[in-house]
């Protein structure tokens, strides 16, 4: 049997599983912006910056960051992508312990496995909601807890208030909780901002990406939020220039582009809400997401495996769910992508209830 691969945006290496050769295929295993890059970015000014060394600190872009969180700019580090600031927590509490809710993002495992640090799973309740009592008790045994919010595969969130719950019961077991929000810029804006938590909960960090607000995985590019002296202890054990000055320079560029942003926003509301109704009447379970990607299955199948199958041959790639701890291939995970795309889905999903 072939191996899966760890994450999605590889379709080559599905259609490779598949034997489907070169053929033109839709990438719905990726939880990118539908709308691609902003347009027009400073790429050719960002080169300029290619023979000097970057500020080690890169001062100037983080005290652009910093105005538009609206926090100090020792609060915040730059780092090689979501996936560096997830590995950069793990050092800090290397030897330690940490809970994971399942299924989530398989980097915090690897992360902890790479830092021995030793992880209790707990996991989402069948529906995909939180578990916020069994999440309470578990509390007072770990050092570090794993959030996900919204949370890769199931696009679902935890409620603002249990989190201030769970954030006050870690806070008296001295214990740090990670709210990793790769993706908090799909939510919508009531859901967004807890960022003003971290005055009242010195033990939050908040991590952050680019990657996929602004469909550049290729950059790599994202951020720790935290108390200066977590942030001291972060850039103590961080690679030297770990994000290269090109990359590096882009940044107040994307971050002026405020109003793509809530153009995305708007079209994935609304496109995910429109298929989710397509997808119902179809007769398919769908995890109650309110972001960017979402878990299908046909509830008459014990497995999705032969689901998955049909769309890579109808030029489909979805996401398998094999690696994510707790679905194990129950489901599949897709993105939210652009209308045309969306309705060649629904097509192909209509085509297999009708077979
Ligand atoms: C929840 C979550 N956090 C972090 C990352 C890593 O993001 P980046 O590509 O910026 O390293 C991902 C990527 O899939 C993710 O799903």
């Amino acid at each position: 049997m072939k191996e899966w691969p760890e994450h999605g945006g590889n379709p080559l290496k599905i259609m490779k599983r598949y034997d489907m050769g070169e053929k033109k295929v839709m990438d719905f295993s990726a939880n990118l912006n539908p709308l691609g890059p902003p347009p027009d970015l400073s790429l050719a000014a960002a080169f300029r910056t290619l023979d000097v060394y970057p500020d080690p600190d890169y001062r100037s872009e983080v005290q652009e960051l910093a105005d538009a969180l609206l926090v100090e700019p020792d609060m915040i580090r730059l780092t090689n992508g979501g996936a560096e600031a997830i590995f950069l927590v793990a050092h800090l509490f290397a030897g330690k312990s940490a809970l994971i809710i399942e299924p989530a993002f398989s980097e915090y495992a690897r992360a902890c496995e790479a830092y021995q640090i030793d992880v209790t799973r707990l996991n989402l309740k069948e529906d995909f909601g939180f578990p916020v009592q069994e999440v309470l008790t578990a509390i007072p045994q770990t050092d570090l807890l794993f959030l996900c919010r919204p949370n890769n595969p199931t696009g679902t969130i935890i409620p603002i208030d249990p989190l201030i719950q769970m954030l006050e019961e870690a806070e008296k077991s001295e214990v740090t909780v990670v709210v990793d929000e790769a993706f908090v810029h799909f939510l919508p804006l009531e859901e967004q901002n807890i960022l003003p938590l971290m005055e009242r909960f010195p033990n939050l960090i908040i991590l952050r990406s680019l990657t996929k607000i602004y469909a550049v995985p290729g950059l790599r590019l994202g951020y720790i939020v935290a108390q200066p002296e977590q942030i001291k202890r972060v850039a103590g054990v961080q690679i030297p220039w770990s994000v290269n000055g090109v990359v590096a320079s882009l940044l107040p560029d994307l971050l002026a582009r405020t109003d793509y942003i809530h153009k995305t926003r708007r079209f994935v509301q609304e496109e995910r809400e429109r298929l989710v109704i397509s997808l119902h009447e179809l007769g398919f379970t769908v995890s109650p997401s309110v972001s960017n990607f979402y878990l299908l299955k046909d509830a008459s199948a014990a497995n999705s495996d032969p689901l998955f199958v049909y769309l890579v041959k109808n030029g489909i790639i979805p996401r398998h769910t094999h690696t994510f701890s707790g679905l194990e291939g129950t489901y599949i995970r897709l993105a939210v992508r652009k209308k045309e795309e969306n309705d060649r889905l629904l097509e192909v999903l209509a085509a297999w209830k009708g077979q």
